[in-house]
């Protein structure tokens, strides 16, 4: 290890939602269906409630993950190599650490939107790592151009991960594009170790986001509190419904907030109507099988070298290298 790369946290904060909130929703809600990203939905007490969602019996897609990169973290540091870890919408930063124990020498950047969470997390990880380097960045990963100069990032290969199956939240172009970038900001020596959530039964997807203790839509709900509070909009959040559906045709769940009546809301200075059960989706969750996630990883220019899958076949962690 070089000089430069001490056993330290730092947090850097690049305030990304202040300056792409207003336009992103402008454009959203112009959109038939209405849509926003789903990193609208992660301000603190979102990222809170998320939590809860992946401690839910019905959502088993954090557990699963988490116990296999336990179970395959020896073989995936080695096939990983020495670098730095970067991992995009690193939430509560709970499923890293097998791989910081199994790395020799690792260094670990997390990206994320949601700040206050993002600085509580990197500090627990640090308590529990206090001889890895660490480094918060507060940033819209989908919106930068290259990741920020810092030893961490300079002097060694970046390693992404991208746990959670997050890459399903963008519809397919947004990520192909979205991986592509991923190359462009990790470099043509990175790899990437990319989590992802697989079809199943119908019954299983919809329970999932439709948890009985009603905390996805708690999660989804809050999202019009934010909008209220951060954008000055009018939302009466009891005169919206949630929804969770299994498309079978886009191989996505979709969620939404389905109005329960007729009415107009005001947001960023603009009357936007809303019909009688007319939805606003408030984020998408595409699910891939192994062969058609590779298919579109291969045209954002990256190809296969290694898979783990948990035994039931639920979900890959898939690790990439840049195509030649
Ligand atoms: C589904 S959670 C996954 C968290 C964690 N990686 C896991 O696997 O459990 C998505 C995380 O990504 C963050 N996020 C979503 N969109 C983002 C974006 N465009 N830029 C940065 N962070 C984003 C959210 O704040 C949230 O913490």
């Amino acid at each position: 290890m070089t000089s430069t790369l001490r056993a330290q946290l730092e947090l850097l904060d690049l305030h990304p939602a202040a300056t792409d909130m207003r336009q992103q929703v402008i454009e959203g809600m112009a959109q038939s269906p209405k849509q926003l990203p789903a990193w609208f939905l992660y301000d603190t007490e979102g990222s809170r409630l998320f939590d809860q969602i992946c401690e839910q019996p019905e959502y088993t897609l954090t557990r699963t993950e988490a116990a296999l990169l336990q179970a395959q973290a020896p073989a995936m540091a080695a096939a990983l190599g020495a670098g730095t870890l970067v991992e995009f919408g690193a939430g509560s930063a709970r499923k890293v650490s097998p791989l910081l124990e199994a790395m020799e020498r690792p260094a670990y950047v997390a990206l994320d939107i949601s700040a206050e969470h993002l600085g509580e997390a990197c500090q627990r990880l640090h308590n529990r790592h206090p001889q890895v380097p660490m480094l918060g960045v507060c940033c819209d990963y989908s919106q930068l151009q290259q990741l920020p100069p810092h030893a961490l990032l300079d002097e060694q290969r970046r390693l992404g991960f991208f746990p959670g199956s997050s890459i399903g939240n963008f519809p397919r172009a947004e990520a192909r594009a979205l991986l592509q970038q991923f190359r462009q900001l990790l470099g043509s020596s990175a790899k990437l170790l990319i989590g992802i959530d697989q079809p199943k039964a119908v019954e299983r997807l919809e329970a999932a986001y439709n948890d009985a203790a009603g905390i996805s839509e708690r999660f989804a709900l809050n999202l019009l509190h934010r909008l209220n509070r951060d954008l000055g909009a009018n939302f009466q959040v009891d005169q919206f419904r949630y929804r969770a559906r299994w498309l079978p045709e886009a191989s996505h769940i979709e969620m939404a907030l389905v109005s329960t009546q007729e009415q107009t809301v005001s947001l960023c200075g603009l009357s936007w109507s809303f019909q009688n059960g007319e939805a606003l989706i408030t984020e998408t969750s595409h699910k891939y099988s192994p062969e058609s996630f590779l298919a579109l990883a291969a045209e954002a220019g990256w190809r296969p070298e290694a898979r783990w899958s948990d035994a039931a076949g639920d979900l890959s962690l898939h690790l990439l290298k840049q195509a030649d």
